[in-house]
């Protein structure tokens, strides 16, 4: 079954020179590559016209790791998802969790940024799993809630959330393959009691935490996710690639 796998590199890369290595080392591992998986990268916004025009002719689609939820305005420093569709992005992550902790964004603002994602045509990737509280999974809830109970059945063929559980990110330490499958069941049952059984089963939710090349079988086949959001593995070209060959 097809899987999207989304590699988000964060603020990284922080000289040009940087990213012209990331790149080329990235277009030498993707040559020969031969996969039915779907891949994405996540660049910083400022690259994003730059992998756009350099990814073109590759089977690598190129996403924004945020945007503004207006489409132009008097808003500094902000990106309208117009700009990031006319330089040829086809998806955009929201609410990280470390946008939702450095960048106090709340439910509601990740819900406006949905809204006008689905409006241009931008497939959102919405993160869920920030401990708000100690209960995970009341956080989970009300994350996805405002997401189901705000947009229509077809919306929810556009969009994709991806359960990133804050103390995976970056550790080295993931989730058991019960605790992954037992989260998007949870999700899933949360799409359910809104949208009905068959728009849950077909919603895609990817999982995120210290994804690498020797659990990504395990995340994708045993705990069912439809995907992986891969962070620091995907600043190594060959460690994004590998975790693409590892999926049948
Ligand atoms: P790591 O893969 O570095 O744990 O990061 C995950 C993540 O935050 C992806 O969005």
């Amino acid at each position: 079954m097809q899987k999207l796998i989304v590699g988000n590199l964060k603020m990284n890369m922080e000289s040009v020179s940087q990213r012209d290595t990331y790149c080329k080392e990235l277009k030498e591992e993707f040559a020969d590559l031969k996969t039915e998986h779907v891949i994405a990268l996540c660049p910083p916004t400022v690259y994003l016209e730059h992998f756009t025009r350099i990814f073109s002719k590759m089977p690598v689609n190129i996403g924004a790791q945020d945007c503004f939820w207006e489409l132009y305005g008097s808003y500094t420093g902000n990106t309208s998802p117009k700009t990031i569709k006319s330089l040829g992005a086809e998806m955009v992550i929201v609410g990280h969790s470390e946008r939702r902790k450095y960048n106090h964004e709340t439910n509601e603002d990740i819900a406006q940024k949905v809204a006008i994602l689905l409006r241009t045509e931008l497939m959102p990737i919405i993160c869920v799993g920030y401990m708000e509280s100690d209960d995970e999974m009341d956080s989970v809830r009300k994350q996805v809630e405002i997401i189901v109970q705000n947009f229509t059945t077809d919306d929810m063929e556009n969009l994709v959330f991806a359960y990133e559980p804050v103390w995976a990110i970056g550790s080295g330490k993931t989730p058991t393959t019960d605790e992954i499958h037992t989260m998007i069941m949870f999700i899933r049952s949360i799409v359910s009691a809104t949208h009905g059984k068959e728009v849950a089963e077909n919603v895609a939710i990817l999982y995120g935490g210290s994804v690498v090349a020797e659990n990504v079988t395990e995340v994708c086949t045993n705990a069912y996710a439809d995907g992986v959001l891969v962070g620091r593995a995907s600043l190594s070209p060959h460690k994004f690639a590998q975790i693409a060959r590892m999926l049948k």
